[in-house]
């Protein structure tokens, strides 16, 4: 088998809110626009994978936790309802979905020969997270290709955020030399907001954008802070006071998403492309890709 890569890495975001304003035929609510600088910012990044041409996408995603190990899915396609227990009546979205199984397992073996306990989803009606379907939707709506779906284990709530960052280091690693060994272009998605306070009434019309704002300063100049080091390569600065943002920001980051985005693409030290940041009920999303064979500012 030829060398495969991991062709880019996104950070994701997957507030429900998003693909709502959307309107895609999968989604049983309707809405009249919305978190239109977020949306524009995945248009953009869209267009910058589907360039890629790719050959699967890799997601890892808070809403998949596993506390002990992590699973893995062994089934060629999965069918069913997503629907957000938050946001309900923003998202009740129909998805089918095509995994890539052999990429699956392979990731799986490399992790399990970590020490890591593994487990493998045989159950046909296993309900896919929606943090994955969302931020897959809002990267490929048409679901041409292929994906691979990783579950985020609990460490950095059981234990802490270092060990939280071991183990996703663990995984990052098993991710890229799976991927190499495979032969394929991947796209690697961190699911994941960035800080995650957010307000706990929502307007009458859910995209009043008249209501949307930061839920405070503090979390702003953090996620600031965050995408000023992503966007000057500084990612291993920013691993090291990853710990310090989850918890000033009572960020999203802590589950180990964009941990193990990180660590998969070897701790990026070029810069990153933000296309877009922007508001959800309070919360920090950010639209950030590093794509090594095209520089920010190159296109
Ligand atoms: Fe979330």
């Amino acid at each position: 088998m030829g060398k495969g890569s991991i062709v880019a890495g996104v950070l994701a975001p997957h507030p429900p809110h998003l693909v709502y304003a959307d309107n895609p035929p999968q989604n049983e609510p309707r809405s009249e626009c919305g978190w239109e600088v977020l949306r524009w910012a995945y248009e953009r990044c869209r267009a910058s994978i589907r360039a890629l041409n790719p050959d699967v996408l890799l997601v890892h995603s808070p809403h998949w936790p596993s506390f002990i190990g992590h699973h893995f899915l062994g089934l060629p396609r999965f069918q069913g309802l997503s629907v957000d227990p938050v946001f309900p009546h923003l998202f009740r979205y129909r998805y089918d979905v095509k995994v890539d199984v052999e990429l699956s397992l392979q990731i799986r073996d490399r992790v399990a020969a970590q020490g890591q306990l593994t487990s493998v989803v045989e159950n046909p009606d296993f309900r896919l997270d929606y943090g994955s379907i969302i931020c897959l939707h809002l990267i490929n709506p048409s679901w041409d290709i292929p994906v691979v779906l990783i579950s985020a284990n609990q460490s950095a709530f059981y234990y802490s955020n270092e060990v939280g960052a071991d183990v996703a280091k663990i995984v990052g690693n098993a991710t890229r030399e799976a991927v190499e060994a495979s032969g394929k272009r991947a796209v690697l998605l961190a699911s994941s907001s960035l800080s995650h306070r957010h307000f706990v009434h929502e307007p009458e019309i859910p995209e009043d954008m008249s209501f949307e704002r930061i839920h405070h300063h503090g979390q702003y100049l953090w996620d600031m802070k965050v995408l000023d080091m992503m966007r000057k390569g500084q990612c291993r600065e920013l691993l090291d006071i990853m710990p310090e943002f989850n918890e000033m920001a009572t960020a999203e980051t802590k589950v180990g998403s964009l941990n193990w985005l990180l660590e998969a693409l070897g701790v990026p030290d070029y810069p990153a492309e933000v296309h877009g940041y922007g508001t959800v009920i309070g919360t920090g999303n950010a639209v950030v890709e590093w794509t090594a064979s095209k520089p920010r500012g190159a296109q």
